[in-house]
């Protein structure tokens, strides 16, 4: 079977690239995981390290994503078989864009599970239940949930099928359309509850916590903590950047004005470098604010500490809303917003496997889609269970969920990320890479090129290897 090269489409702007790229990285990771572990690491310090690492690691490892897909302009895998050939190296290589395949599958059958719970609170909210409850209450709604199988497997069916809609209806009317219209909604909600959380909250006491660097709390783990979040939060390693990268126009075009005043069309190469350091900015951008939106009123409510862990968001903030005035209506935005988070995230996991099937098989779309979701379907099965009925199923002392957060977070996606970067560091057609990239300074270009080449790759393994250590 032929490779049809260009069936998934191409962004109708410039702009759609970097709404989807953000959406795919602004999720679960920025809104339900970055707050929780920077409370749990202390605040301002791990804060300050965790932005040197998104700009000495993650920075320079999505421009490599970035070009390989822009490049290739196909999915993953065929993007990676034209590089392999292209550079006179092993056709080996292609297993980065197999592994991003399955990553992606693997993380949104547990992806969604989590986002359905995000609906479901929703739901609370905006029926007033978190009014007034104490932390034993919410505690005791989260436990119902977890166990309650039939609204756990609701949840997750309802979140996979509108992802799997918004992907069966392709790059330009699917994808590019939604995350137009989602973005900027994400934005402005998350600007309301930042101004909400300033008014009714202690924004005094949350600054201080997030900002104030006491770098007595910083410890060696959660350098390794920030540095692995770095890498999530920009949703490295798996080839969703990638595939977005190859649906990025080649040239942009913008109206300028003469000197007598003409307009006049110029086109111009798209800058990755530049477009990569905005889509980081904006991801950071959210990062921060949902700290700023979540601490304080965290703090603000004397019940609940910030160190709370992953029942942050579940747990601890329903009972800082419920206590709010008008809390059940900001909690209802709150989780409403980390839906459309997750939601823009959900379609990139699973775009680079679509599109990859599309341009290799001669089924539609919507065929590939829909067989691809069942199965997706299934797996997630295996996590709501884990919560349930096979919370005593332990596999290496972790329930089926954990085990696949584990393999997916800690291991696949840094190891994808170290063979992109030695990839491109090490074996990639050199002028190729100047071709792409090679429009920023001569001093960016080369300060990148050796990140990749030399930094990078040792940093990547030690996250790996901790990884493994700490588990076994
Ligand atoms: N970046 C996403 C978040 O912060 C999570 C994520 C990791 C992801 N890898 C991904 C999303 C790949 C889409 C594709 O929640």
């Amino acid at each position: 079977m032929a490779i049809k090269q260009g069936v998934n489409g191409e962004w109708q702007h410039h702009w759609t690239f970097i709404l989807a790229a953000a959406g795919s990285a602004v999720g679960l990771g920025n809104i339900w995981k970055f707050p929780y572990i920077a409370g749990e690491n202390g605040g301002g310090a791990f804060v300050l390290v965790y932005l040197v690492c998104i700009a000495l690691i993650g920075v320079p490892i999505m421009i490599a994503e970035v070009m390989l897909g822009r490049r290739g302009r196909m999915s993953p895998i065929n993007a990676m078989l034209r590089h392999s050939r292209e550079s006179n190296v092993s056709s080996w290589w292609v297993g980065v864009g197999w592994s991003g395949v399955l990553v992606g599958v693997l993380i949104l059958s547990f992806y969604s599970v989590v986002a359905g719970w995000a609906f479901h609170y929703f739901m609370l909210s905006a029926s007033g239940t978190f009014q007034g409850i104490d932390p034993s209450t919410s505690g005791m709604l989260f436990e119902d949930l977890l166990t309650n199988v039939g609204a756990m497997v609701g949840w997750h069916s309802l979140f996979l099928v509108l992802t799997l809609v918004v992907v069966s209806a392709g790059v330009i009317r699917g994808l590019g359309l939604t995350v137009r219209y989602l973005m900027p909604l994400l934005f402005i909600l998350l600007f309301g509850l930042l101004i909400y959380s300033a008014f009714v909250g202690d924004f005094a006491a949350a600054s201080a916590f997030m900002f104030d660097a006491n770098t007595e709390a910083l410890t060696w783990k959660s350098i390794l903590i920030a540095l692995g979040h770095a890498f999530f939060t920009l949703s490295l390693g798996m080839g969703a950047i990638m595939a977005y990268g190859a649906y990025m126009p080649e040239t942009t075009q913008s109206t300028v004005r003469d000197d007598t005043g003409n307009p006049i069309t110029v086109t111009r190469k798209v800058s990755i470098g530049r477009t990569v350091l905005l889509i980081a900015l904006i991801d950071t951008l959210v990062a921060l604010v949902a700290g700023l939106v979540i601490f304080p009123i965290v703090f603000a409510s004397s019940a609940i500490e910030p160190s709370e862990g992953p029942g942050l968001l579940f747990i601890s903030l329903p009972v800082a809303f419920g206590g709010m005035p008008a809390g059940s209506v900001f909690g209802s935005v709150f989780f409403f917003l980390v839906v459309i988070a997750a939601l823009s995230s959900a379609i990139s996991l699973i775009e680079p496997t679509v599109a990859w099937l599309v341009e290799t098989k001669n089924m539609s779309r919507v065929l590939i889609t829909a067989v691809l979701g069942f199965f997706i379907w299934v797996l997630g099965l295996g996590s709501v269970f884990s919560f349930n009925i096979w919370s005593e199923m332990k596999i290496f002392g972790k329930t089926f969920f954990d085990n696949l957060d584990f393999l997916t977070a800690n291991i696949m996606m840094p190891l994808g990320g170290l063979l992109i970067a030695i990839f491109v560091g090490w074996f990639m057609d050199k002028s190729a890479v100047t071709e792409e990239v090679g429009d920023i300074t001569y001093g960016a270009y080369h300060w990148w090129y050796v990140v990749l080449k030399f930094l990078s790759p040792p940093l990547l393994i030690v996250v790996f290897v901790t990884a493994l250590i700490e588990k076994f």
